[in-house]
């Protein structure tokens, strides 16, 4: 079996909304200690709604694949189910990645939750700091570039 799916390596070869939103409302960039990748995630919102979304990663291929699935997941939804969006989430929707890199799609999900966390600040938006705790890196040291 292919070590990644055709979906994995459509995103990676193909990524959507990648670039930068000059007027973005919302910017959350996150980064992975110990690959050193980073990712910053642009948003539009309008009337509560991710109205565009952009993200740019100096990262691995799993990276980009779920950055490019999560800007598509969260285009045109409300900003609190972009909240809700996980990385396991992501994975389901590329048709999965391998075990040890998992851990790139953690990523993804960071960088949306600090996008609507930036967001949420800069309009002085009440919200449960509890949502923005730090997920778990879930293979931790097994970057596996
Ligand atoms: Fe670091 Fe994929 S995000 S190896």
């Amino acid at each position: 079996m292919a070590l990644y799916s055709d979906k994995v390596m459509e995103h990676f070869r193909n990524p959507r909304n990648v670039g930068k939103l000059d007027d973005a409302d919302g910017i959350g960039e996150v980064g992975n200690a110990k690959c050193g990748d980073i990712m910053r995630m642009y948003i539009k919102v309008d009337d509560g709604i991710i109205t565009d979304v952009k993200f740019n990663t100096f990262g691995c291929g799993s990276a980009i694949a779920t950055s490019s699935m999560a800007t598509e997941l969260i285009k045109g939804k409300p900003i609190e189910e972009a909240l809700e969006l996980s990385n396991k989430a992501v994975v389901e929707a590329l048709d999965g990645l391998p075990t040890h890199k998992i851990h790139c799609s953690v990523l993804a999900e960071e960088a949306v939750r600090a996008a609507v966390k930036d967001y949420y600040d800069k309009n002085g938006i009440a919200y449960d700091p509890e949502k923005f705790r730090e997920s778990e890196d879930p293979h931790e040291g097994s970057c596996g570039l």
